[in-house]
């Protein structure tokens, strides 16, 4: 494989080096192109363009792998849970018995949100989208405990251990209390005995007189949509949260900044699209050959399809189809929509507009109808995202925040405007 790369421009001929990854993953390092030549890269959506060194998450898109650290996403998902999947993103190893335990008590310390911050919660709109809460009360964080958040990174990794365990732990108790008070059902705090998804449905679904008996299948079931979810590389609102990280923000504003870039439709709110599009199917009698029809034509979107990086079966969607279909089946639930899905999915996977295009369900395929299995309203989908890919967005803001070299991300330009004009007063215009 060759070292360098030539670059011929005019009769200039420039030489950049290949690094490569540890798996092998080359890439051209232009770092100096600017100021070599003038010219600036142009990659409009970033598709071939690599932002950072990360060591945290390998994906390798037309093979259809998804490793953590190392660890492929299957081994973790049949034997590992959420909070140690966790560990393993945000410090890099799987934890000693030691280490989860302080782990474990540490998010369990830190659950409760500061009791001012109900008060927040009082002043937006009952029907206000959770996803909106979420970020601002992300960011809110900062406010109260600045200590935390200083803006000065090197402070800041000193407090890494209770800022990232207030992150992780706090983001499913502003989740619980956002759907409370839309409800107008009074706040349930969470409780020490509860491990992390235990307690998410505690304060969800107790109320002050009964406390809500979470099925161990249930919790399993949330544990495994929470791991699957728990980084994915430079992602939109990864590379959010890095974007913003690297001007030395603190880790509760780099991490609002990634809920408010995983709540649009391409990309987090792609749970919530699917299942209002299978209910639109469903309310029309359609078996969902008419709505495949239409995503041909353009017309439509088949959500949850679809992958920039995947262009072989996204692993993670074949964990969790087999996972709904189990959870159904052992809640004994009938869902009409599952059986649109799986047709949607067949139909799709032998057409030659998908396969052509490389288009195979994601990871939002199948964790919504999941998540209604278990009670989680479609509004939140997205925010049950957003708890599960907070130890991505927490590591690869530590990523940011210690790295020596680290520089202000700072994207260039190709300026298509008008060119130099003279002002013109108000009276001469139109
Ligand atoms: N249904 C129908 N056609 C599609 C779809 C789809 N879901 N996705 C892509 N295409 C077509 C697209 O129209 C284009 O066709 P043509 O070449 O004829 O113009 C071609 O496939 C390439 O699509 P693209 O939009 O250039 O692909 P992209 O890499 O920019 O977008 C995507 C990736 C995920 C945004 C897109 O596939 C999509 O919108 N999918 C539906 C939304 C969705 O499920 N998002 C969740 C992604 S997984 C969770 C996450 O990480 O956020």
């Amino acid at each position: 494989m060759p070292n360098n790369a030539v670059l011929k421009l005019g009769d200039k001929e420039l030489t950049y080096p290949v690094i490569v990854g540890s798996e092998g993953e080359k890439a051209i390092d232009l770092r100096n192109l600017r100021a070599d030549t003038g010219h600036i890269t142009y990659d409009e959506g970033y598709g071939n363009t690599g932002s950072c060194e990360s060591a945290i998450t390998y994906i390798d898109g037309d093979a259809g792998i998804l490793r953590y650290r190392g660890y492929p996403i299957e081994q973790l998902a049949e034997k590992s849970d959420f909070i140690e999947t966790a560990f393993l993103v945000i410090y890099g190893e799987l934890p000693t018995a030691e280490q989860r335990a302080r782990f474990s008590a540490l998010l369990t310390e830190h659950a409760p949100i500061h009791e001012r911050m109900v008060y927040l919660f009082e002043s937006y709109p009952r029907d206000a989208h959770p996803m909106a809460l979420l970020g601002a009360m992300m960011n809110a964080l900062s406010c109260y405990y600045p200590a935390l958040a200083t803006n000065d990174h090197k402070r800041d990794l000193e407090n890494f251990d209770v800022a990232a365990a207030m992150a992780l732990s706090k983001v499913r108790t502003i989740t619980a209390i956002t759907y409370r008070m839309s409800r107008g059902l009074p706040v349930i705090y969470p409780k020490r005995a509860f491990k992390y998804c235990e307690n998410f449905m505690h304060m969800m679904f107790s109320d002050p007189y009964e406390h809500f008996d979470c099925p161990p299948v249930v919790a399993r079931a949330l544990n495994l949509i929470l791991l699957l979810h728990a980084d994915h590389e430079q992602n939109c609102s990864t590379s959010s949260v890095r974007m913003v990280a690297s001007s030395g923000a603190n880790l509760f504003a780099s991490c609002a900044a990634g809920i408010c870039a995983l709540w649009g439709p391409l990309h987090g709110g792609a749970n919530q699209a699917v299942i209002q599009m299978l209910e639109e199917i469903h309310a029309t009698g359609d078996d969902g050959s008419k709505f495949i029809a239409s995503a041909k034509a353009g017309k439509s979107r088949l959500m949850g399809f679809g992958h920039r990086v995947y262009k072989n079966y996204d692993p993670r969607a074949k964990i969790i189809g087999k996972a709904c279909e189990d959870l159904l089946n052992t809640l004994g639930i009938k869902d009409p929509l599952l059986d649109i899905a799986r047709h949607l999915e067949q139909a799709a996977l032998s057409d030659n507009y998908f396969i052509d295009r490389k288009l195979y369900p994601n990871v939002d395929f199948y964790s919504g109808i999941m998540m209604r299995a278990i009670g989680i309203p479609i509004n939140m989908f997205t925010v049950m995202f957003a708890i599960g890919r907070m130890p991505g967005w927490i590591s690869n803001w530590k990523e940011v925040a210690s790295n020596p070299k680290g520089r202000i991300y700072r994207p260039r330009q190709i300026y298509t405007g008008k060119t130099v004009r003279d002002y013109v007063p108000v009276d001469k215009r139109g």
